[in-house]
């Protein structure tokens, strides 16, 4: 046999045993190394005759590559199986136990907007919004509440520029107008939101709000702002009967105009809601002003209805039993998780508002 066929079967056989890298790399610098086995082959080359030559070239290549395709391979397999031993090794358990979930809370004044539109929209009322930063027109002069009228007094404005042309809504009454102004009647809307005052003590925040509703149609009474006012205290508090009272007032923007009481009661300092000897007053309406209905061009001998607005704090307040107004607006969180709802519960008139 000859020298290179012998040197290709010792090494084929070497390999083949089962080696470790350094081992096999041991194997490759025997071989293929600036002085190894085959490298020095390649420097004999010249050496030998001329006729021999192209015999003795060629089949050290084949070989030369044989051997280096088994060395790679070798080392491929190797390779692949440390990395196999490795992930088996460094296995993660990505399944962590489950942490508790921490859920947010609704808040009661929240809460109270989405029971309050439940209620409406049940006997057809529809959700309308405005912006709380007003002009001076929606918020007074179209509510027939011109330049110089005192109850632009009374709500403590905040205005925005020195015109007075800007403010912060002091009610949510503008939200008629901007209903009005953009569609033809009948309107049947309620409008919750925030609305500001420059106020501030146990039972009046400068941010608090309020829900105006609007229902205007032909042959529209007082009738039917007592039925609708009456079902929403009762539904909201969720009680079969309610003590109210209609007191006569005055606002600008309705004629008649009056205040709603409810009576209540005080029993081991809890606030009893429907009856007993005491009344509470929770709302302001009575039946648009004409000049309010000209204001936004529906004709007053054609259309009429009723309006009326609702702190919704105090509502809240009542319902949940919550006796500081400013409570609701510290933004704490043991007070929130306290008194908060719970936000998958979405309040219906069918499963019921509160529980
Ligand atoms: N906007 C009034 C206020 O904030 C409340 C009110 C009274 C609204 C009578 C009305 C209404 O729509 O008819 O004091």
């Amino acid at each position: 046999m000859s020298d290179l066929k012998k040197l290709k079967e010792e090494f084929l056989s070497k390999l083949n045993n089962k080696l470790n890298l350094s081992e096999i790399n041991q194997i490759k610098s025997d071989l293929f190394g600036k002085n190894g086995l085959v490298s020095s082959q390649f420097k004999k080359i010249g050496t030998i005759a001329e006729s021999e030559r192209k015999k003795f070239a060629s089949n050290l290549n084949i070989i030369k590559d044989e051997l280096q395709n088994l060395i790679n391979l070798k080392i491929n397999e190797i390779e692949n199986a440390e990395i196999n031993e490795k992930l088996q090794k460094e296995k993660v358990d990505i399944t962590l136990p489950e942490r508790p979930f921490l859920r947010g809370k609704i808040h009661p004044v929240s809460q109270t907007i989405d029971e309050i539109s439940s209620i409406f929209s049940e006997i057809g009322f529809s959700v309308e919004e405005g912006p709380d930063v007003e002009n001076e027109y929606n918020n007074f002069t179209a509510l027939n509440t011109p330049d110089n009228h005192p109850a632009r007094d009374m709500h403590d404005t905040f205005y925005l520029d020195e015109k007075k042309e800007k403010l912060l809504r002091t009610h949510t009454s503008p939200v008629q107008i901007r209903t009005m102004l953009k569609d033809k009647p009948p309107f049947k809307i309620i409008a919750p939101g925030r609305t500001y005052r420059s106020d501030s003590d146990q039972t009046h925040s400068p941010m608090f709000h309020q829900v105006e509703g609007l229902h205007i149609d032909k042959n529209i009474n007082m009738g039917h702002l007592k039925g609708c006012l009456n079902y929403f205290i009762k539904e909201f508090f969720e009680v079969e009967k309610i003590r109210m009272r209609f007191r006569p007032s005055h606002f600008p923007f309705t004629e008649p105009s009056a205040e709603v009481d409810i009576g209540y009661e005080v029993q081991d300092g809890k606030i009893i809601i429907g009856e007993g000897d005491q009344w509470l007053e929770i709302l302001g309406c009575g039946m648009v002003h004409p000049n309010v209905l000209k204001n936004v061009k529906v004709d007053p001998t054609k259309f009429q209805g009723y309006a009326f607005g609702i702190g919704i704090d105090r509502l809240a307040m009542l319902k949940y039993g919550i006796n500081d107004l400013r409570s609701f607006f510290d933004c704490d969180y043991r007070w929130l998780n306290h008194f908060g709802f719970d936000p998958l519960d979405v309040p219906t008139n069918y499963r019921g508002l509160s529980r």
